[in-house]
């Protein structure tokens, strides 16, 4: 039982057929405190009525004996309101759900013993303090929670500590807040877990290797703003039902494991913005799935693995700002769904593929600052996409495909300092930085008086 009801309710709690008037009293407790005196809201919520009409309410939806089951308040502005301790007497609420309502205040510890409570959505709103703790040793603490997004956010203090009793928890999303401190063990037993997101707070600390126990994960975002300590856990290998994973932007150091090869579902593999080294493994040719890779901005060495042929899902490959040498491999003209690739940044030698751009909707090229050699390759834009064609500060040379011009998509397109064969053609109007639209005339027109 929450601390602090009422006597009145607390007898009115006693009689089974007087529950629906505890609801009409929690919704007058809610309203007082979700609606600040300036914002004219929730008019609707009339208190006076007898139930069943509070069913009818807006954003209230009952069961058949006038329970309030579900409170979806998305969107309304209630500027200033915040949650009342008394939303704990709503005892047959299973949906909560008051995203970006511009709620403000700390969250009421008694949300934690709503005992039909299985999806809470908090998100978009300005909640500050801590998420609600268990209130004592064998209290209730969300006992059937499915669902939880409290992205965006101010919470701050440690997570929220859902473990092994919470067998029904599939998705927590703790995203966008202050959370701190680490990452809990307790959340490698959250059997049911198939979404996790941690990114965007300030935790610290390793990252549990455990969590590799979550069989049942899909997606898994802990990046952005946290700051751990080592690297990337082999064992996340085991997730074998894997198919999102985010650890851009949160200080991992070490080597890429090879065992990340076994995730055969992962879709997506970002690992940007960390300071990574060593080469990429080839085993990273299991990833059957991969349509999107961005190693891009790490200490990487080695040369582009040939693996990599194997990934032919692969739209996105981000390798830019490493120090990887050598060849762009052939094969990498021969992905079929190539879209985008950035290389730029390295040390990468020889020419460009000389099929790029035939066998795949290419929409942006950027291999700028490395040691390119030979010419452009004729077919870049041989599937009408491409937008952006970024070369400059190699030493590529030759004249300027004459397909080039007739490439109507094309919006950026920066040549400058290489060696290209066009006395006719000053190198700075292809180092085109302003108006898009504007250097797509001028380009063509001079590519056109070229031809
Ligand atoms: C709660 O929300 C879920 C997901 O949106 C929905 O499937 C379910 O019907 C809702 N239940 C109630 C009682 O509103
Ligand atoms: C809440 O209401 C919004 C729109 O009013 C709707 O899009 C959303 O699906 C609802 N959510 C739940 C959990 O019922
Ligand atoms: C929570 O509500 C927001 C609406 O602001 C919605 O975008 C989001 O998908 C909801 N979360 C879940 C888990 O349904
Ligand atoms: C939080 O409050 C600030 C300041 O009042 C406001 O600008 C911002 O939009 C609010 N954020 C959300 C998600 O409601
Ligand atoms: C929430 O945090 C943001 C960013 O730090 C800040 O601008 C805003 O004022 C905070 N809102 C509240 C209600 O504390
Ligand atoms: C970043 O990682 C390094 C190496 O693991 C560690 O020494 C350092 O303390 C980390 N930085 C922070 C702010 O945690
Ligand atoms: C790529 O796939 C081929 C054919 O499926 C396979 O023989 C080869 O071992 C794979 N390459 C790597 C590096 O896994
Ligand atoms: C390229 O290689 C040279 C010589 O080995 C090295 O000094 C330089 O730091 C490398 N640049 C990058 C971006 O890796």
């Amino acid at each position: 039982m929450p601390p602090l009801l009422p006597l009145l309710v607390l007898s009115v709690l006693a009689s089974a057929s007087a529950s629906a008037e505890q609801d009409v009293y929690a919704l007058g407790k809610l309203k007082a405190a979700l609606v600040s005196d300036t914002t004219p809201a929730l008019a609707d919520w009339d208190l006076a009525a007898a139930p069943p009409a509070h069913c009818s309410f807006r954003g209230v939806s009952c069961d058949s004996a006038a329970r309030v089951v579900g409170i979806n308040l998305t969107g309304m502005p209630l500027h200033g309101g915040s949650l009342p301790p008394e939303v704990a007497l709503l005892d047959a609420l299973e949906n909560l759900t008051v995203a970006a309502c511009s709620l403000e205040g700390s969250l009421p510890a008694s949300l934690a013993a709503l005992p039909a409570l299985r999806h809470l959505n908090i998100s978009n709103n300005n909640f500050t303090g801590p998420f609600p703790v268990p209130i004592g040793a064998g209290e209730p603490y969300f006992p059937v929670l499915e669902f939880v997004d409290a992205y965006n956010n101010n919470l701050s203090g440690p997570l929220p500590p859902f473990g092994a009793a919470h067998t029904r928890l599939r998705y927590l999303h703790l995203g966008g807040n202050y959370f701190s401190g680490v990452i809990r063990e307790s959340y490698a037993d959250l059997a049911a877990l198939e979404y996790l997101g941690l990114n965007g707070n300030s935790l610290s600390g390793c990252v549990p290797a455990s969590l590799a126990r979550l069989k049942r994960l899909r997606e898994m975002y802990i990046g952005y703003f946290n700051m751990f300590n080592g690297g990337v856990p082999p064992e996340l290998g085991e997730l074998h039902s894997l198919v999102r994973l985010d650890m851009s932007s949160c200080n991992l150091t070490g080597p890429i494991p090879p065992e990340l090869g076994q995730l055969a579902h992962l879709d997506t593999l970002f690992l940007q913005m960390n300071r990574l080294s060593g080469e990429i493994p080839t085993q990273i040719a299991g990833l059957k799935n991969l349509k999107s890779m961005d190693l891009s901005m790490n200490e990487l060495t080695g040369e582009i693995p040939a693996g990599l042929a194997n990934l032919t899902s692969l739209t996105l490959l981000h390798l830019f700002r490493n120090h990887l040498h050598g060849n762009i491999p052939e094969f990498v003209a021969n992905l079929p769904n190539l879209e985008v690739l950035q290389l730029w940044e390295n040390n990468l030698t020889g020419q460009l593929p000389a099929g790029l751009g035939k066998n795949s909707p290419l929409k942006m090229l950027d291999v700028a600052i490395n040691h390119l050699t030979g010419q452009i390759p004729p077919e870049l834009c041989a599937h009408g996409t491409l937008e952006a064609l970024v070369l400059m500060e190699n030493c590529l040379s030759g004249p300027i495909p004459g397909s080039l011009a007739a490439c109507k998509t094309l919006k950026q397109i920066r040549l400058g300092k290489n060696m290209f064969s066009t006395s006719s053609v000053p190198a700075q109007l292809f180092d085109l930085e302003e108006a898009k639209a504007n250097m797509l005339e001028l380009t063509k027109v001079v590519l056109t008086s070229q031809l």
